[in-house]
């Protein structure tokens, strides 16, 4: 049998339901705060990456799937959206003189070794404000975070971890800076680091190993090279926060892995997950449309690692509710099909109860077993005597209490036990 590709992952129906779970308390959080969404193409000229993420990020260099279509055209599967954001309201003249905060959700694909929390294919939700220069926007995204996390119930396995990169100047004025120091002291430096100091030399901050940490320790550090305005910006976040009770740490190593951004940078981060910590991820990157042909905007986003959440509300929340169906339907002959049907759309149209009906046949025991598999918490019977007396049987599958009442009664207890699905 042909099978799947190593990390891009099938989503079975159990995870599935997660994952929907996951998306739709985002969505919704997201939609209370006025954001739109956009959809975008998973395929774009490999060049918006190179120029978006930046050629020298691990993401560029090493992890994109790209390839030649018959044009001879170089493409790429999205390794991520904010470039591709940029690059479709720019393009239909969405970001030119006016403001945007928008969001998209959808695959993404980076050839990284696979491990639990890091896939080949993975599924983002982003958000991403244009036109606005102040710090009050970084501080509405990450409270849109914070109350997504409270909506879902796993905020205290969650901790904020917040940075300035400062201006693109500063940035380079420091770049440079950390080069002269390190340079010296390359044979000292882990395999990665050393490869780094000529590409990337900021994310050497972020190496794990020991040694290149204590270096790392004694290097010029970034704020020293930021501007007042940049420490301004910074300040004004960190009082945002405070006012709004968010919690967070200042993490001065944290530099993030693509090119583009400036000033504000910040990670969700959890320890239930192991290496794969960081579940979410975004910043400031004012100089980003410019680069892609734009006018100068500055623009502000995030990128939650939706595999990551579920993974996380799941060991939060090892009790869930977790089922597909609230009701299962059993019928004793084939042709009381058309009442089982009548019955379930009137549970499922006014109160959204999920209501599966029996096909197939088989003795009652047999359909019974297949209603207390698939997690019902009720199960209706509908017999012969039901039948000829308008009568339903219904039985709660948690207690085993079972009654037969008339069917307009036994729907409406059934609506009733359920009002929090209206
Ligand atoms: P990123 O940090 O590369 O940022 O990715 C954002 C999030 O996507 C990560 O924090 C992680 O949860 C998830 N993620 C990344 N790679 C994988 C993987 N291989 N498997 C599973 N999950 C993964 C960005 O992509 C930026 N576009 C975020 C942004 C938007 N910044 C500003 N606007």
């Amino acid at each position: 049998m042909v099978q799947a590709m190593r990390s891009m992952r099938d989503v079975l129906p159990q995870e599935a339901r997660s994952f929907r779970a996951v998306e739709e308390a985002f969505r919704s959080v997201l939609c209370r705060f006025g954001y739109e969404e956009v959809q975008l193409p998973v395929l774009e000229f490999t060049e918006l990456f190179a120029r978006g993420v930046g050629e020298s990020t691990d993401i560029v260099e090493k992890e994109m799937y790209t390839l030649n279509d018959r044009d001879g055209d170089s493409l790429s599967l999205r390794p991520e959206g904010t470039a591709g954001c940029v690059r479709a309201l720019n393009e239909n003249g969405l970001l030119y003189n006016q403001t945007q905060r928008v969001f998209y959700s959808g695959p993404m694909f980076r050839y990284e070794k696979p491990q639990r929390g890091r896939y080949r294919q993975f599924t983002q939700i982003g958000a991403e404000c244009f036109g606005f220069a102040g710090p009050d926007v970084d501080a509405e995204l990450i409270l849109l975070c914070h109350e997504f996390w409270q909506a879902m119930g796993i905020a205290q396995g969650v901790r904020l971890e917040i940075n300035t990169l400062g201006s693109s100047a500063a940035r380079a004025a420091y770049r440079q800076a950390l080069v002269d120091y390190l340079t010296p002291l390359r044979g000292e430096l882990d395999a990665d680091s050393q490869r780094r100091l000529e590409s990337n030399p900021l994310r050497i901050l972020d190496s794990k190993d020991e040694r290149t940490q204590a270096i790392v320790a004694e290097a010029p550090v970034l704020e020293s090279f930021i501007d007042d305005q940049g420490l301004a910006h910074f300040a004004q976040l960190q009082d945002h926060l405070k006012a709004l009770g968010v919690p967070f740490v200042v993490n001065p190593t944290l530099v993030r892995g693509l090119d583009y951004y400036t000033h504000t940078v910040f990670e969700w981060i959890t320890t239930e997950l192991g290496a794969q910590g960081t579940v979410c991820g975004g910043g400031r990157y004012d100089g980003l449309v410019e680069k892609l042909g734009g006018k100068p905007t500055p623009a502000a986003g995030f990128g939650m690692g939706l595999d990551r959440v579920v993974l996380l509300y799941e060991a939060l929340n090892p009790d869930r509710a977790d089922s597909a169906v609230d009701v299962y339907i059993c019928l004793t002959e084939a042709d009381m099909m058309p009442m089982a049907q009548a019955v379930a759309r009137s549970l499922r149209e006014p109160a959204g109860l999920r209501v599966r009906v029996h096909m197939g046949g088989g003795a009652l025991k047999k359909q019974m077993k297949r209603a207390a598999g698939c997690g019902a918490g009720w199960a209706i019977l509908i017999g012969a005597e039901e039948r000829a007396e308008d009568q339903l049987t219904v039985k709660n599958l948690l207690t085993g209490e079972q009654t037969r009442s008339a069917t307009a009664a036994a729907i409406q207890a059934l609506l009733d036990a359920h009002p929090g699905l209206a």
